[in-house]
C-alpha cells in the first residue's frame, strides 16, 4: 500500500509501458485508485460506461458509484456526467448494428468528442466499443477495463478493435489504443471457470513460447491457477494472496514478452 497526500492507502499497483505510455496499470482490488486515475489521464465532460449484462450484475454499479465519488471529490469548474449503457452479453451482439445504436444514442444523450467511453468487459465488449470510440465524432476517448482473463492478457492490449459481420469476425474495425487499460483481477473472482479456462489457452501458449517459470507453475499447480475463477475464488481469495500475485507477475511477463519495447516502471499513485 502507498500512502497518498491525502492520508488515504492506495493499493499498490504495476504499470506496464506500451508505446512509450504508461498505460497498462494492472493490480488487485484498486477501484478507488482506478477512478481518480481515470479522471486525471482522461479528462471528460461525459464517461459513458458500457458493459453487458452478465459483467452489470456484479461490476456495474460499484464503478459508477465510484467514479462519481471521485468526480465530486474533483472540484472542477465544469462537473462531467457519467452514463452507463448495458447490452446483452456474447459474440452475437458484437455487430455494426449494436454500434450504430450505441452511436445513435449517444448524440442523443449530446455526448461531444470530449465524452470517454469506458469499455467494462470481456474481448467483445473491449473489441465493439473501442470502435465505437474510434469513429465517434472521429475519435473520442477511450478505455478498458478488461473483466476476462482473456481480455486482460489479449484482446485489450494491442488497440485492436472491430466488429463481426455476416462474411466474417472482427472483418471492420480498427486501430485505436485505448489511454488506459486498468487490469483488476478482482473481476476474475465472478468469472464463469469456462471462461477462465479460455483465457489460460493463451496464457499457457506464452509462457511454453517464453517463460519457463510460468510455464512450471502452470503445469504443477493447476488447483491454485484455476481456484482463482468463479465462486471458488471468491471464497478463497482473502486466503490466496500470494496467489494472487503468481497471476499478476504472469500477467506482466505475457504483456511484456508479447513486445519487447514493453518494460514494467513505477508503482506510484496519481497525485
Ligand atoms: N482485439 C484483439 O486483439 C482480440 C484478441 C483476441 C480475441 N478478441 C475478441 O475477444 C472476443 C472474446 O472475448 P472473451 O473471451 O472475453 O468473451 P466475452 O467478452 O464474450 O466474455 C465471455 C463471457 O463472460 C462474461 N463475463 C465477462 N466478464 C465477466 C466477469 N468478470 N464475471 C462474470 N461474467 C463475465 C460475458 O458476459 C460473456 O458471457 C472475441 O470477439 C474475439 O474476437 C480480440
Amino acid at each position: 500500500m502507498t500512502a497518498t497526500a491525502n492520508g488515504t492507502a492506495d493499493p499498490a499497483v504495476t504499470k506496464v509501458s506500451i508505446l512509450g505510455s504508461e498505460s497498462i496499470i494492472v493490480g488487485n482490488n484498486y477501484t478507488h485508485y482506478l477512478v481518480r486515475d481515470l479522471l486525471k489521464s482522461s479528462p471528460a465532460s461525459t464517461y459513458i460506461i458500457i458493459t453487458d449484462t452478465n459483467v452489470a450484475k456484479y461490476h456495474l454499479t460499484p464503478l459508477r458509484d465510484a467514479l462519481v465519488a471521485a468526480i465530486d471529490e474533483a472540484v472542477q469548474p465544469t462537473r462531467a456526467k457519467v452514463l452507463t449503457f448495458v447490452i446483452p452479453p456474447g459474440e452475437s451482439v458484437k455487430t455494426r448494428e449494436t454500434k450504430a445504436l450505441i452511436e445513435d444514442w449517444g448524440l442523443e444523450q449530446k455526448c461531444t468528442r470530449d465524452t470517454t467511453f469506458i469499455a467494462l468487459g470481456g474481448g467483445v465488449i473491449g473489441d465493439m466499443i473501442g470502435f465505437v470510440a474510434a469513429t465517434y465524432m472521429r475519435g473520442a476517448g477511450f478505455v478498458q477495463i478488461p473483466t476476462t482473463l482473456l481480455a486482460m492478457v489479449d484482446s485489450s492490449i494491442g488497440g485492436k478493435t472491430a466488429v463481426d459481420t455476416p462474411h466474417g469476425k472482427n472483418l471492420i474495425g480498427a486501430f485505436y489504443q485505448p489511454k488506459r487499460i486498468f487490469i483488476d483481477l478482482q473481476y476474475l473472482r465472478t468469472l464463469p471457470k469456462r471462461e477462465f479456462v479460455n483465457g489460460l489457452a493463451e496464457v499457457i501458449k506464452t509462457a511454453a513460447i517464453w517463460v519457463e517459470e510460468d510455464f512450471d507453475l502452470l503445469e504443477n499447480h493447476p488447483e491454485k491457477i484455476l481456484g482463482l475463477s468463479g465462486s471458488a475464488g471468491t471464497a478463497k481469495m482473502q486466503h490466496k494472496s500470494d496467489h494472487w500475485q503468481n497471476l499478476t507477475d504472469l500477467e506482466q511477463a505475457k504483456i511484456r514478452k508479447r513486445n519487447p519495447s514493453f518494460c514494467v516502471s513505477s508503482s506510484a499513485p496519481p497525485v
